[in-house]
């Protein structure tokens, strides 16, 4: 496969628009529509409960996608829970892990996360009165790994993001599981950023619990998720959800669960999604990880220097090797929105804002900021297009 040539012919849009939008949801592949499209013409029927061979046929469908999926992360097949997304993935990890804490327990994460992977702790903090501490790091991103040492000691639960959606810095992942694994804490993994961009290996990160979004990195549909669970927790944690699906045996006044991964997956899952889904992932791993990251590399490296050249702030680690395909900056003068309408009106699809992320944004103090983010699918001579067009942005303001 020529990168990123025989990627951008199999996905449409990318012939229309400058597609640098990518941390919030990527584009689709043609195998990722026709598989779905094949489970919705050919084959449509509920998972599990069926004699009927359309119900055989996605029953098998969605188990091989579970497989697919499974090896994707290294994981076993039974470890692997379908969900929507990294938040809903999330919030049941806390949901789940309630009943084990007790009042002054700690719980350990950084000042970079998505609110996805903070509200759910500081709730869970503040119903059960547990001491919510984050590892100190630098404008750029980076962790201050002895602080984490320090803080990860004595901690019940350590939760961190691979990769940081508005700073696009990666982040020490298995040194961290590392230290939550020898303090005992149990270890969440927020992979929304890092999944389909890099490896993503629950056993290398020691990770106990890892969330992630089929629609970004891994580039299936809208709807699907995954929530990772070690085996270990296959007993303690709680299903938030119960009901269809979930049992062995019921009586009108008890109820006896299945064994994972049924046991987690309450009611009609997205099948469409969780087939799409492995597509995706098929589909990433016929171009291969290293190829993805060094694609991405090249573009994080010119985007950067063209910003630098036009005297354009630009955030997250300057050590390139540690800042995965999320560029975001600021134009000094313009609102974050003002700079992504003009860039729209140039055909070129960034985000803006404060990417929810408000605690990072607070800690930098600013408002907010303008986000260029790249899958395999860009090419150089689109970011060459982005920084003509910054270049005359620019120019105009002085
Ligand atoms: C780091 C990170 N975590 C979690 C999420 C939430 O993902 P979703 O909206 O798919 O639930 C995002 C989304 O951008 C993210 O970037």
């Amino acid at each position: 496969m020529r990168i990123p040539e025989d990627v951008r012919k199999d996905i449409p849009l990318t012939g229309e628009v400058i597609y640098f939008d990518n941390t919030a949801t990527s584009l689709t592949p043609r195998p990722v529509v026709e598989a779905m499209d094949e489970y919705y013409l050919r084959y449509r029927a509920n998972v599990h409960r069926g004699i009927h061979r359309l119900s055989q046929m996605a029953t098998h469908r969605y188990e091989e996608s579970r497989k697919i999926v499974a090896d994707f992360l290294n994981a076993r097949f039974e470890e692997i829970v379908f969900t929507k997304n990294t938040s809903e993935s999330l919030n049941l990890v806390a949901l789940g892990l309630e009943h084990l804490f007790k009042p002054g327990d700690k719980i350990v994460t950084t000042p970079y996360e998505h609110h996805s992977d903070l509200l759910p702790w500081q709730r869970l903090a503040k119903k059960l009165g547990l001491k919510l501490e984050f590892i100190e790091g630098d404008n750029e991103g980076n962790l201050d790994l002895s602080d984490a040492e320090r803080k990860i000691r004595g901690a019940k639960l350590v939760a961190v993001q691979h990769v940081s959606n508005a700073l696009g810095v990666i982040h020490e992942v298995e040194e961290l599981g590392k230290m939550a694994k020898e303090e005992g804490a149990i270890f969440v993994v927020d992979a929304a950023q890092s999944a389909g961009h890099m490896e993503v290996d629950v056993r290398k990160m020691n990770a106990d619990f890892l969330g992630l979004s089929g629609h970004k990195g891994p580039m299936g549909p809208t709807g699907i998720g995954v929530l990772y669970i070690s085996e270990e927790f296959f007993d303690t944690f709680e299903p938030p959800l119960i009901g269809g699906g979930t049992i062995e045996d019921v009586e009108l006044d008890s109820y006896k669960l299945t064994e994972p991964p049924e046991r987690f997956e309450a009611g009609t899952p997205n099948i469409g999604g969780a087939i799409g889904l492995a597509a995706g992932i098929r589909y990433i791993e016929r171009i291969g990880l290293d190829r993805i990251e060094r694609q991405e590399h090249k573009l994080v490296k010119r985007i950067t220097e063209g910003l630098d050249e036009l005297g354009v702030p630009w955030y997250g680690p300057r050590n390139l090797k540690k800042h995965a395909g999320v560029v975001s900056f600021n134009v000094p003068g313009l609102h974050p929105h003002d700079v992504a309408a003009i860039l729209d009106e140039n055909n070129i699809m960034v985000r803006s804002g404060h990417h929810c992320a408000l605690p990072v944004m607070k800690k930098l103090g600013i408002n907010g900021t303008v986000r260029a983010s790249f899958h395999v699918y860009n090419s150089i001579e689109e970011v060459e297009t982005f920084l003509g067009v910054m270049e005359e942005l620019v120019r105009s303001l002085k």
